[in-house]
């Protein structure tokens, strides 16, 4: 008779639920929502924390959100160079304290460009990438390639060639088919190069279905369960030309809970210290990947991201003591808690429209084509007036994007104070994945990228123009 394999999967829920916290989202308020609020503050942490100058403008990066505008247009993507870096500290604060080796490495998914690959550098940080478009960007920005970690579950032989000739700190392989290339690649150019094997621990974390990654039906990574890690363990120590550095897994994103990490963190050592008895393997890093929560909404309430990475290492050290190996380095791979809080969109409102005893609509110059999340994922965000953060909230209106789609609404119910036309709408914490997912549907240009701090700006990605939009078009012929 069949058998169910056994697996333990545990599975860690984060907090998807709305919170009493605040009076807007209950019931009520959803059959109301063209119902005119009597003048109320604005309710949640997430503003009451925003910076605003003596105009009760928002200011970001010291700069008046406003000037921005002026400055640049909108659909406008704005990120506080200070909240990356403090970010990055913060992370490194903690290994620091815990007195153990380590790397934080930024995925890079999160948002790439020159510019950002640069700032990561400054601050001595790693970065992960994921394709040769990444890697590329990371060689024109000359950061430093020994830095470098290389995912994926399909990595093409020109990459993974990219890789080798570039000499990259690691490539994390996935799978055998991509063993087997990179054997090949190897043998070809006669070089050497670092590896780590990316496992699924059988732990996944959960926000939304397509954030699940860890678990054991999964596409990324060998499984541990059912032997293929081992197996394929034995084929990187068989080839003198991989350096098995480690091994990795990533169990999630935008969790919010450290039990998951901490459970496949003592995994991974566990799954070491099988290693070590039966092949004498002495791995010097354990990979942890990212996924640590951020606050989108009031709805959320993370803990600060550099407390999962301090369960993560107290975790690694009690095993590891417990099973006597040596203490590995441990990596970590945030994307989102790194440039997610600091990136903010703003828009400017244009049409309107209610529709009577049902709600309103207030649309903006941009939408899904420059963060798709919310179609996609149906991911939650908030958005405040520039102008005054902080005004009195007049009435809850859908706060919908340009695009032709009717599933192209950036935030279903939003508190706001009364808008008109020309009015500059921020969207909080739209820093990871936003610009990174951006498109051009509709033939709309992608929005300008603009980095501020101390109270300078400067565009480190240009507004998209309609002569880029057929730029690689090619005539019929
Ligand atoms: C392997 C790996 N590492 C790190 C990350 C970054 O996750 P987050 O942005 O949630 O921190 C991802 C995201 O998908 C990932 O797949």
């Amino acid at each position: 008779m069949f058998q169910e394999p056994a697996i333990h999967e545990l599975t860690i829920f984060t907090k998807p639920y709305p919170s009493a916290k605040h009076p807007h989202h209950n019931s009520m308020a959803f059959k109301n929502l063209t119902k005119t609020h009597s003048e109320e503050p604005y309710m949640s942490n997430q503003v009451d924390q925003l910076p605003v100058n003596q105009a009760n403008h928002l200011e970001i990066g010291g700069v008046d959100s406003l000037d921005l505008v002026k400055q640049y247009k909108t659909p406008l993507v704005v990120y506080d160079v200070k909240a990356i870096r403090d970010q990055i500290h913060h992370f490194q604060k903690v290994f620091n304290d815990n007195g153990v080796d380590y790397a934080v490495s930024y995925a890079s998914k999160a948002f790439a460009c020159i510019a950002m690959f640069q700032l990561v550098n400054q601050e001595n940080a790693h970065i992960d990438v994921v394709s040769g478009g990444e890697l590329y960007t990371a060689i024109q920005a000359g950061f430093p390639m020994d830095h470098v970690s290389f995912h994926g579950n399909d990595k093409s032989v020109a990459e993974l060639e990219m890789a080798v000739d570039h000499q990259i700190g690691v490539i994390i392989l996935d799978n055998f088919h991509e063993i087997a290339l990179l054997k090949q690649i190897l043998t070809d150019k006669d070089a050497h190069i670092n590896v780590m094997l990316r496992v699924t621990p059988g732990i996944s974390a959960h926000t939304h279905e397509y954030d699940q990654t860890g678990q054991v039906d999964s596409k990324f990574g060998f499984d541990l369960q059912s032997g293929q890690a081992r197996k394929a363990l034995d084929l990187v120590l068989a080839d003198k030309r991989m350096n098995m550095l480690g091994i990795h897994c990533h169990i999630g994103s935008q969790i919010f809970e450290v039990k998951g990490f901490e459970m496949a963190a003592t995994k991974l050592i566990d799954t070491l210290g099988q290693w070590h008895q039966e092949v004498g393997y002495v791995a010097k890093v354990v990979n942890v990947g990212g996924g640590f929560g951020i606050r989108y909404t009031e709805e959320d309430d993370p803990i600060a991201p550099e407390m999962f990475v301090d369960a993560i290492v107290k975790a690694i050290k009690k095993r590891v003591g417990e099973l006597s190996l040596p203490m590995p380095a441990v990596w970590i791979e945030p994307g989102r808690s790194i440039a997610g809080p600091a990136g903010y969109n703003l828009y400017t409102v244009g049409s309107r429209k209610d529709v009577p005893g049902i709600r309103s609509y207030v649309t903006v110059d941009g939408g899904m084509g420059d963060n798709i999340r919310p179609a996609l994922y149906q991911a939650k965000y908030e958005a405040v007036l520039a102008s005054n953060p902080k005004a009195p909230i007049k009435e809850t209106v859908r706060v919908a994007g340009k695009y032709c789609e009717s599933g192209d609404i950036l935030i279903q119910k939003q508190d706001l104070p009364a808008t008109k036309p020309g009015d500059v709408l921020a969207m909080l914490a739209t820093g990871a994945y936003g610009y990174a997912m951006a498109s051009n549907y509709n033939r709309n240009p992608r929005p300008a990228v603009v980095f501020v701090e101390n109270g300078q700006s400067q565009v480190v990605i240009k507004r998209e123009t309609f002569a880029d939009l057929v730029s690689l078009d090619q005539p019929l012929r």
